[in-house]
């Protein structure tokens, strides 16, 4: 039995609706996939050719290694200096050092932090949100990696903090 125009109109109005929604959760996918430190970060060592630090101790050199494999070093500066700016970001602008974190936190806060990620307080709620957040990292390390970085961070020396240009 053929079908009656409303019939027809009805299968094409569900069928639209349809496109329409899966357009839009492909759409999600896509963007959350973009957003993702997976997508942005692909951890290797390959062009930092760096030896190892002999004053360290195993799981300091090995949170220095994660620390230029992982990137941080691109956001946060060689050895945790900073000098990377933010627009509108609190404090300063910038993309905080982490030269005197170690000292600032607990190794739990920090382990919180690095986790979880978190967007930076904007200096001026009038203009536009800082560009660049710290993304959560909590599937891309190891609780060992982890606390080889904080011990890392530990070693970092508080001063030489780059300020804005
Ligand atoms: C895409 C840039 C980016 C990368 C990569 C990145 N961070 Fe961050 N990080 C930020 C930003 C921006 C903030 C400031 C967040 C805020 O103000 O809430 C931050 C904050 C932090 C803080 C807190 C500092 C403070 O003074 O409050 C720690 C600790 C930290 N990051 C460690 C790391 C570690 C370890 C890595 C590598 C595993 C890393 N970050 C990778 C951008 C980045």
């Amino acid at each position: 039995m053929p079908m009656d125009r409303g019939a027809r109109r009805l299968v094409a109005l569900v069928g639209s609706v349809g496109a329409v929604l899966l357009g839009f959760y492909c759409f999600l996918g896509y963007r959350s996939y973009l957003w993702s430190p997976l997508w942005v970060i692909h951890p290797t060592t390959a062009d930092l050719p760096d030896p190892p630090i002999a004053s360290l101790t195993p799981s300091q050199e090995r949170g220095r290694r994660a620390y230029l494999e992982m990137r941080c070093v691109l956001c946060h500066g060689p050895q945790g200096r900073g000098g990377v700016s933010n627009a509108n970001a609190d404090p300063g602008g910038m993309i905080p050092a982490l030269r005197g974190v170690a000292s600032a936190y607990t190794p739990d806060d920090l382990k919180y932090r690095i986790r979880n990620g978190s967007h930076p307080v904007p200096l001026d709620d009038k203009k536009p949100d800082p560009p660049i957040a710290m993304p959560g990292w909590e599937r891309l390390l190891s609780d060992q990696k982890l606390d080889d970085i904080i011990s890392y961070l530990g070693t970092l020396p508080k001063e030489h903090v780059v300020q804005r240009p």
